[in-house]
């Protein structure tokens, strides 16, 4: 009998999840749709204050305006089974990364840092725009998408 190629999943983690990894999680579903690929894909923070709320109002606006959908996102935490979950737990900065490493309690999949594992050269933390004004969400659906870019040549690539 064939053996069976399990579906790649990957874990998107920012601080709220109501930004970032929500963002990048839209963009990827998207994009892995239109190419094809079959990937197991969520998005999670570090953080538990927004733990059930949507995605941030303007963080949608941004997105929907490149044409991605964030209405039905709920913020969760990560926990440490995620880590036997996902192949991947990618986080968006190094505060995130930092935090990941003490919930996964060296059991599972070693997170890394998205943008750098998506072969991004520059920036390799990806900003928060949550503090920040109108434009840094603009810019964010712009580093998602080139992070997503690199996500599908990576998978493409085996
Ligand atoms: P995210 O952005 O980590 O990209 O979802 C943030 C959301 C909320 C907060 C900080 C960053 N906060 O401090 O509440």
């Amino acid at each position: 009998m064939p053996v069976q190629a399990r579906t790649t999943s990957i874990l998107f983690v920012c601080l709220g999840n109501i930004c970032r990894s929500p963002l990048v999680e839209a963009v990827a579903r998207r994009r892995c749709a239109e190419a094809g690929l079959e990937v197991v894909l969520a998005s999670c923070g570090t953080g538990n204050w927004h733990v059930g709320k949507g995605a941030d109002s303007r963080m949608q606006r941004a997105a929907a305006a490149a044409g991605y959908d964030l209405s039905l996102h709920r913020a969760r935490q990560v926990e440490s089974a995620d880590f036997l979950r996902y192949d991947w737990v990618l986080a968006m900065d190094r505060d995130n990364l930092e935090a990941l490493d003490v919930v996964r309690g060296g059991r599972g999949a070693r997170p890394e840092l998205f943008l750098p594992w998506a072969v991004v050269r520059s920036p390799h933390e990806f900003p928060d725009p949550y503090f920040g004004e109108a434009a840094g969400f603009q810019q964010a659906v712009q580093l998602a998408e080139q992070g997503v870019d690199g996500l599908i040549a990576r998978l493409r690539g085996g």
